[in-house]
């Protein structure tokens, strides 16, 4: 390349930085308060809880304490208090570009008295300098800033250890179509050559005030609650004047990984990303479907999905090094496999409340809405009948042998309620079998095969 050209490019790419640091210091995101706690967002702390991820992945239920995890792009520290809380005896490190940001963090944890976490004031690209290798890396909105966000992933593999795992996300370029045309109209009426303030801000207010109703833009991007004065500066800043913001399909993100010598895992929110759920009749596909996804890989699953359905803000996914071996899923389980299980409750679930709310629904002769808790799916309710609850409660104790819950099961349904004859083993098996199975596909449970 001509020398001058990489000397203009490089000066761009530093003058991208610095009006994202600019930003940040000015405005640094989340804006929830310090003493805000997202103890009882249990689905969010679901996600950010390592053992979810890795489960997927390596289909064994890991030990939180003693691991090491960073949040990259930490901002004021929210995500990096869900981490905290979510992973008990885990080191939290979180790093920002932004000064004002990372000092925020630190108030945040030191507010929370929550011990074992530090943050820096530091690039991504810099992150060797840490001398630390992470087995999660969470990096929640923030590589569609990033000028280069392969580097940004490179980065992060080369600080991951050998069985680590990289949560990230980009923003969808079809469901945030409306902003990216906002943000360069706003560019374009020289709103966003400096990191904007009140000023700008003021400016995006007085226009879409002045626009007709029925303009298209107004319509789909001036909602009432982006109107509401109480958060419209953050909502402005987090859409409207998102400086660095841009837009990727799903081949882009997978052709990232791919140069980044990752290997894609999973999407976060994987059940709201199923094709099949597309359709009025999943088991009654036209032929031409039923072909194509008989062959098609979960990238071109994916990508089917977001040219039907671009309904996710976010590309949100779970990565790990390309060379790693996935474990084997319950879905190709042995009937060996089975009968050597061990049972585990998520610990988002094993909570006493979650507990009460079972044994309440039991001594009700009410169904046990499992998904209550923890929503990981735009799909229907996830119900239990009382017999299978009252099966599953010792699980609240600590994790069970599949025998234990079968020989309980007997003991709660001795004979079948229809033919009045004994519940064999077998039968007792098979039931409580297929309640773990399905369990299992939302990770409410953990099988271990031991
Ligand atoms: C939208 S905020 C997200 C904050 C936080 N992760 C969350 O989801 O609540 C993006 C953050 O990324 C930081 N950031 C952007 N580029 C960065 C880089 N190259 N290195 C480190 N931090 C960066 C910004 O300063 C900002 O605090």
């Amino acid at each position: 390349m001509n020398p001058q050209l990489l000397e203009q490019s490089e000066a761009t790419v530093l003058t991208e930085i610095d009006k994202i640091r600019q930003q940040f210091d000015h405005a640094p995101y989340p804006r929830v308060p310090l003493d805000l706690s997202p103890q009882s967002h249990v689905s969010d702390l679901y996600l950010h809880n390592l053992v979810t991820s890795y489960y997927l992945k390596y289909r064994q239920v890991i030990q939180t304490e003693g691991k090491v995890i960073l949040d990259a792009g930490c901002g004021s520290g929210y995500k990096s208090l869900m981490l905290a809380i979510a992973n008990p005896g885990a080191k939290i490190v979180g790093i920002d570009l932004s000064d004002g940001s990372v000092q925020l963090a630190r108030q945040r944890i030191q507010h929370h008295n929550l011990p074992n976490c530090e943050f820096h004031t530091l690039l991504i690209d810099d992150l060797p300098q840490l001398g630390l290798e992470f087995d999660y890396i969470n990096c929640d909105e923030v590589l569609y800033l990033i000028p280069d966000p392969v580097a940004a992933l490179q980065s992060f593999k080369a600080v991951l250890k050998p069985q680590g795992i990289i949560r990230a996300n980009l923003h969808s370029a079809y469901q945030r179509a409306d902003y990216f045309r906002a943000q360069a109209l706003f560019k374009l009426l020289g709103l966003m050559d400096e990191s904007p303030k009140d000023l700008e801000h003021e400016m995006v207010v007085a226009t879409m005030n002045a626009l007709i109703d029925t303009a298209n833009l107004k319509m789909s991007t001036w909602s009432p609650s982006i109107a509401n004065p109480a958060t419209r500066d953050e909502q402005i800043a987090a859409n409207h004047l998102l400086v660095g913001d841009r837009g990727f399909i799903i081949p882009e993100m997978f052709e990232m990984l791919r140069a980044s010598r990752l290997e894609f895992l999973s999407m976060v929110e994987w059940r709201s990303w199923d094709i099949v759920e597309l359709f009025k009749d999943p088991d009654n596909l036209p032929d031409l479907w039923n072909m194509s996804l008989a062959y098609a890989s979960p990238e071109e699953k994916l990508r089917l999905f977001e040219l039907i359905h671009p309904v996710h803000r976010l590309l949100d996914f779970w990565c790990t090094h390309d060379d790693s071996d996935n474990g084997l899923s319950v879905d190709d389980w042995s009937d060996e496999d089975w009968h050597h299980a061990t049972v585990n409750l998520h610990p988002q679930l094993c909570t006493e409340e979650v507990r009460a709310e079972a044994v309440n629904c039991i001594e009700q002769g009410q169904g046990f809405e499992i998904s209550r808790t923890i929503r990981v799916v735009a799909l229907g309710p996830i119900i239990l009948d009382g017999s299978l609850t009252a099966c599953l409660l010792p699980l609240w104790e600590g994790a069970q042998p599949i025998q234990a819950l079968v020989d309980r099961y007997r003991q709660i349904r001795p004979v079948n309620p229809v033919t009045l004859e004994p519940v064999s083993q077998t039968d007792a098996f098979q039931a409580v079998k297929q309640c773990l199975n399905r369990l299992d596909a939302f990770l409410y449970v953990l099988l271990d095969k031991g």
